[in-house]
């Protein structure tokens, strides 16, 4: 076992011994959505349980068939029709529902809109039409690159309308990641705005574009939306505003009936390569596993107002800001900006002022506030909320206990949700009206999930027991598969083990089976929620012309879950200087988007390697945490090691 490996092992022990227990309050079970009895009614029949979940939304076409699976490909409720949108937005409009909001929207400056049901079915009908005008067709995809603005979620439901797929890129990438998502995915058309707001500045949205289209010959169109109104460039012929092409459109659209597996999206994500992995996700499986974890996990009633945090570019913004929420009729919240614009009191001033009663957010983001201090939540009534979420990383207790007792005082339960891109809905939950919450603990499979922790061999591993989280049976929200890669999805997920999906995550149960995630067992990263490849990072750094040779690790952070740590090989004699370190960051910046720019570099004459040559990452892992080392026998020159840990510490020091 390496020092890492060790280190999390007893981490994982402290949380196993974790004695704290919050049973849902009474008032709160006896009213919630579902209670303990739909466990048992889905082992009864795991397809019977799926099956009249989807017998819940509307259908163009009945289904006969709930699921073929010719492993590893799923077919969920194969010769049904139906409309996302329609269950979205028509049939909520139809039963009188048309002035519910959807949708406060708050954008960072300040400006507010209220967005009811009604009027996005008719923003996106007429942006449907146009669409159509635009010669896009089912089976066509879309890009889409926008900020957090209400027309986001109405691209992506008008490309549902007709039946088109769309990709959403997410707004901190840069061009050449723009451009390897639309290359890979085929768009034939780019929605972007000219520009978004974050922290005061805008950021350029069309301009990168623009950079991006330069490689992009099969993009036909640019729609640009205006959000800030400052200048931009516009292409004659090819780049068209969105309200000159929406101005004659009709405000109404028949929706096309989709066959239940028609693609609805693809989402990259970031692998153990370079090349990032288009995730397909469809129709009608999809809705069924959004809406029902939706409903459950956080017991959405008509008069709750709903928050989730993220952002729309990441899967949980697909599955919980747009598709979940909107299918149930929920009233939501979207807001465009950061937690501390123009003050840390950002977030807690908005769930005031619309009196948000279920909030689900990140662990890297309550631990931002935790560090700020609770005098800016302190400023609002937060008497609203009634339930609170998380997503994305393992949350530390002390992140739990202080997001229960600030935010929550101490009255609501908190679900901490494990999910990833690839399994579309939430997998590996508490119900907040049955479930005995643990801090630190993701705690029970959603019911329909049947998750194990397997060992080295494939064999689950007894209770106390850690290992590898796997899937055993499909579920109706699953990947379809990566985009023009079969073969990559059956390596990637189906390889490992026989019968089996590897998540990627390492995971423990407890004596009651509670699962406790103790993150990623390959070389992705985790920085604030967000997946990074570490070899997309080396890429990006290897790109620039000082470099020889990059290696890159994740290392513990106690804000952002992990920080990227990037050791660094220069060609010649040169040595490297905080300048150049600079300019590494910029150009990883510019090369993938700045999130994946990395916080600490240390440069160095060798990289710790096997004597086949290979780049041991546990090792400068292990460096770079300032760890003692575990077995370095196999390392081709044990020298190397020592250097490294001299610079890493000082490249630490000067961080702090
Ligand atoms: O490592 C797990 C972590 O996030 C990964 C999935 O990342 P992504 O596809 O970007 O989706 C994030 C939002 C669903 C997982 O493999 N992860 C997500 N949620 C949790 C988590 N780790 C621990 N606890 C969670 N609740």
């Amino acid at each position: 076992m390496s020092a890492t490996d060790q280190a999390r092992s007893e981490t994982i022990e402290a949380l196993l011994t974790e004695e704290r227990r919050f049973p849902p309050p009474p008032e709160f079970a006896a009213n919630a959505n579902v209670g303990p009895q739909v466990y048992p009614e889905a082992d009864r029949d795991f397809e019977a349980f799926w099956a009249a979940r989807a017998r819940e939304l509307e259908w163009e076409k009945a289904f006969t068939r709930v699921l073929e699976w010719q492993e590893p490909f799923a077919r969920w409720f194969a010769d049904g029709r139906l409309n996302i949108t329609v269950n979205c937005l028509d049939r909520h409009v139809r039963s009188g529902k048309g002035s519910r909001v959807a949708y406060y929207f708050e954008g960072e400056p300040g400006d507010r809109r209220i967005v009811t049901y009604a009027d996005l079915l008719r923003d996106v009908c007429q942006f449907a039409n146009a669409l159509r005008s635009l010669g896009i067709k089912a089976g066509d995809r879309v890009a889409i690159y926008m900020p957090m603005i209400p027309e986001l979620p109405v691209a992506m439901l008008a490309c549902e309308r007709i039946g088109a797929a769309h990709s959403v890129i997410f707004g901190g990438f840069s061009p050449d990641a723009i451009v390897d998502r639309v290359t890979d995915a085929g768009c034939v058309l780019i929605i972007t705005a000219d520009f978004g707001w974050r922290r005061g500045k805008q950021v350029p949205l069309k301009d990168n574009c623009d950079a991006a289209m330069r490689h992009t010959p099969n993009v036909r169109h640019c729609i640009v939306f205006r959000r800030t109104g400052h200048e931009v460039s516009m292409h004659e012929g090819r780049d068209l505003w969105w309200h000159d092409v929406i101005r004659d459109q009709p405000d109404s659209c028949e929706p096309a009936a989709l066959e239940a597996e028609q693609l609805l999206f693809i989402l990259y994500t970031s692998g153990t390569t370079a090349k990032p992995k288009g995730i397909k996700h469809t129709t009608a499986g999809y809705l069924t596993g959004v809406a029902t974890t939706h409903k459950y996990v956080f017991d959405v009633k008509d008069d709750d107002v709903y928050w989730c945090t993220a952002d729309i570019g990441w899967v949980t913004g697909h599955s919980y800001i747009v598709y979940g929420p909107l299918c149930n009729g929920t009233t939501g919240i979207l807001y465009e900006g950061t937690p501390d614009f123009p003050e840390r009191d950002r977030f807690w001033a908005i769930a005031e002022r619309y009196k948000v009663s279920i909030l689900y957010t990140a662990p890297t983001a309550i631990r931002t506030f935790m560090k700020w201090g609770p005098e800016f939540p302190a400023r609002h009534d937060l008497s609203s909320l009634r339930l609170l979420g998380t997503v994305g990383e393992p949350i530390n207790p002390e992140a739990w206990m202080w997001y229960r007792d600030v935010i929550g005082g101490g009255r609501c339960p908190i679900v901490d949700t494990w999910w990833q891109t690839e399994t579309g809905m939430i997998m590996i939950t508490p119900l907040p009206g049955v479930t005995t919450t643990l801090p630190g603990s993701a705690t029970q499979p959603f019911p329909g999930i049947y998750p194990d922790v397997v060992d080295e061999r494939g064999a689950s591993v007894p209770p106390g027991g850690g290992g590898y989280i796997v899937i055993r049976k499909p579920w109706p929200a699953m990947l379809r598969g990566i985009w023009g890669d079969d073969e990559r999805y059956v390596q990637t997920y189906w390889s490992k083990f026989p019968h089996m999906y590897l998540a990627g995550d390492g995971c423990r149960r407890d004596d009651d089976g509670n699962y406790w995630f103790m993150g990623r067992i390959d070389d992705v990263m985790n920085v604030s929620g967000h997946r990074i490849s570490t070899t997309e990072v080396e890429s990006a750094l290897v790109d620039h012309q000082a470099v020889a040779e990059a290696a890159v690790v994740g290392r513990t952070d106690a804000m952002t879950g992990q920080a990227i740590s990037a050791f660094v090989l220069l060609k010649g004699a040169e040595l490297g200087s905080e300048a150049l370190a600079e300019e590494l960051r910029a150009h990883v910046g510019t090369k993938l988007g700045r999130f994946t720019a990395p916080k600490y570099i240390t440069f160095t004459n060798e990289l710790p390697k096997t004597r086949s040559g290979k780049i041991m990452r546990r090792l400068l892992r292990d460096i770079s945490e300032g760890r003692a080392l575990g077995d370095t026998t196999t390392l081709a020159d044990s020298s190397v090691v020592a250097e490294l840990q001299t610079r890493a510490k000082a490249e630490a020091q000067k961080e702090e």
